[in-house]
């Protein structure tokens, strides 16, 4: 059997799957569920949104809203899949549906079964369901109705049971060990341990592996690649592990973005700000840590935070681990610091030591749902009144993730003044020449990144009516 998973309490078996068939065309396709509705298929409208369960500690059901667009088969093998075709019961539609049609939160009905299932979650509790509505829905985007009757019926039927006794059952039943399987000269493996997963890197060092395919996911719905060997790597257990001690947080590689939330708010706020902004619910509920800095995007919001905090990436594979400060992973466009069978196993964020003065912002044209265009983080660590230690990254600014070194060394030894932030900004131009695109143009980037740098001082100030209004014209 390639894969097994459940959907409204029935076990469906597939003995072979297109490892890169998304969820949404076999819904659609196969099932004749159509209820679920493609409107990008690049994870940013959320008309495809579906609920996957998965059985957590044995007696428990986590839910997580995901978009199906870019959900691949194999991802579903041993978990529980619900649609919105789930929800109604003899044609009698669940409280939610029914609170949205009477507010008329519905007109052409194409966003509509996305904008349910997220909000179906939120009321049963599925991950992400404690943030504010607005939060829950800022992957699900309609163009003609508005907004306010969506959120008048979200609020109205904020909760509801689930009583997921059966699936718990059926689930344990379900083998969710190891899978493979190959499809016309294919082949796919989802490991469940990182030792498998470090032999199998061994025998396919070309494989391409696969954790949340927020980004795989594209490659495949917009860039119509094939992957002649995918590892499924995103029900590795051991490699999604959190442990928080009072010197350092470490992530492993396969946490949600999601997941991770409360323990980056927890090392830092600004942290916890950026991570809210990171992309919306379904694709934080399924995107990894360890992805966001393996793919190695210029623009990607992770990595310039975590290097201005010193954090150190942990990279494994059959030969045993090595670590390395997570700046010299990023070797040149497209190019990280890995080795032939080695994989990304976590990374370890040391906690700020007191007198470190941060500053995380990311800067992009809508506020919800988008990547940045200058992402900067800043650490500076003052003794007497003087920098002592400055660690300034930007992502958006070059083709990698990257320190600013002419930057950084302007602040060093200086007193941590206006005037040496003003300096320290003209630095920025030594230190990059950003490229104009649709995001922002050069110019745009290295006024922002100074202004960031001059935002800093001023919170350090305490001067919050300044920062106000540095952040009205931030957009
Ligand atoms: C709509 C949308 C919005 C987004 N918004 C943001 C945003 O706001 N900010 C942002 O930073 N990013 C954003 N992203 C990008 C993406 O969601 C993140 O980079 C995410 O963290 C990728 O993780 P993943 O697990 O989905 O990676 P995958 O797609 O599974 O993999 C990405 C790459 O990393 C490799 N890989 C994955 N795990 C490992 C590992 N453990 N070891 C070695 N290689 C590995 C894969 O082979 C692949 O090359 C967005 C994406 C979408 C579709
Ligand atoms: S179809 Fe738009 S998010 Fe999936
Ligand atoms: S009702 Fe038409 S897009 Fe939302």
């Amino acid at each position: 059997m390639a894969i097994s998973f459940l959907l409204d309490g029935k076990r469906i078996d597939l003995d072979t799957v297109d490892p890169t068939g998304s969820v949404l065309d076999f819904l659609r396709t196969q099932l004749r569920r159509t209820g679920t509705k493609e409107g990008c298929a690049e994870g940013d409208c959320g008309a495809c949104t579906v609920l996957v369960g998965t059985l957590e500690a044995s007696d428990r059901v986590q839910w997580r809203a995901l978009n199906s667009c870019i959900q691949f088969l194999p991802m579903l093998h041993g978990k529980a899949l619900m649609t919105v075709e789930s929800l109604a019961h003899d044609g009698v539609p669940n409280p939610l549906q029914a609170c949205m049609a009477a507010n008329g939160s519905s007109q052409c009905g194409f966003c509509t079964p996305g904008f349910v299932m997220s909000l179906h979650g939120r009321a049963i509790g599925a991950t992400g369901c404690e943030l504010p509505v607005e939060d829950v829905i800022a992957g699900n985007l309609c163009r003609c109705t508005g907004y306010g009757p969506i959120l008048e019926a979200a609020q109205e039927v904020s909760v509801l049971a689930q009583n997921d006794a059966a699936v718990i059952a059926q689930l344990a039943e379900i083998e969710g060990g190891a899978a493979s399987g190959e499809w016309e000269g294919r082949r796919w493996f989802a490991p469940r341990s990182a030792d498998a997963l470090a032999s199998l890197c061994r025998e396919y060092p070309n494989a391409t592996l696969v954790a949340g395919a927020t980004d795989v996911g594209l490659w495949i719905t917009k860039g119509l690649k094939a992957l002649e060997t995918a590892i499924f790597i995103g029900d590795i257990a051991e490699l999604a592990t959190i442990e928080a001690t009072d010197e350092a947080l470490f992530l492993g590689a396969n946490v949600r973005h999601a997941d991770a939330h409360a323990a980056l708010a927890q090392l830092h706020p600004d942290l916890g700000e950026l991570w809210r902004r990171f992309a919306a619910l379904q694709i934080r509920n399924a995107g990894t840590i360890g992805g966001n800095i393996a793919n190695g995007s210029p623009i990607g919001d992770g990595p310039p935070a975590l290097i201005a905090l010193g954090a150190q990436l942990k990279l494994r594979s059959t030969e045993g681990t090595r670590t390395l400060p997570l700046e010299d992973f990023f070797l040149d466009y497209g190019k990280q610091d890995l080795r032939e069978g080695e994989f990304v196993a976590g990374v370890r964020i040391p906690r700020p030591a007191s007198g470190t003065v941060i500053h995380i912002a990311k800067l992009s044209r809508r506020f919800d749902s988008d990547i940045s265009a200058v992402c900067g983080a800043f650490a500076l660590t003052l003794e007497k009144g003087d920098v002592a230690c400055a660690r300034v990254a930007f992502g958006g600014m070059a083709a990698t993730p990257r320190r600013a070194a002419a930057c950084e060394a302007a602040l060093v030894g200086q007193p941590f003044t206006q005037e040496t932030m003003a300096l320290a900004a003209s630095a920025l131009r030594e230190d990059f020449t950003p490229l104009d695109d649709v995001r922002g143009s050069a110019d745009y980037r290295l006024a922002a990144g100074g202004n960031l740098l001059h935002r800093l001082w001023l919170r350090a100030q305490g001067n919050s009516v300044a920062v106000l209004d540095l952040e009205a014209l931030d957009g």
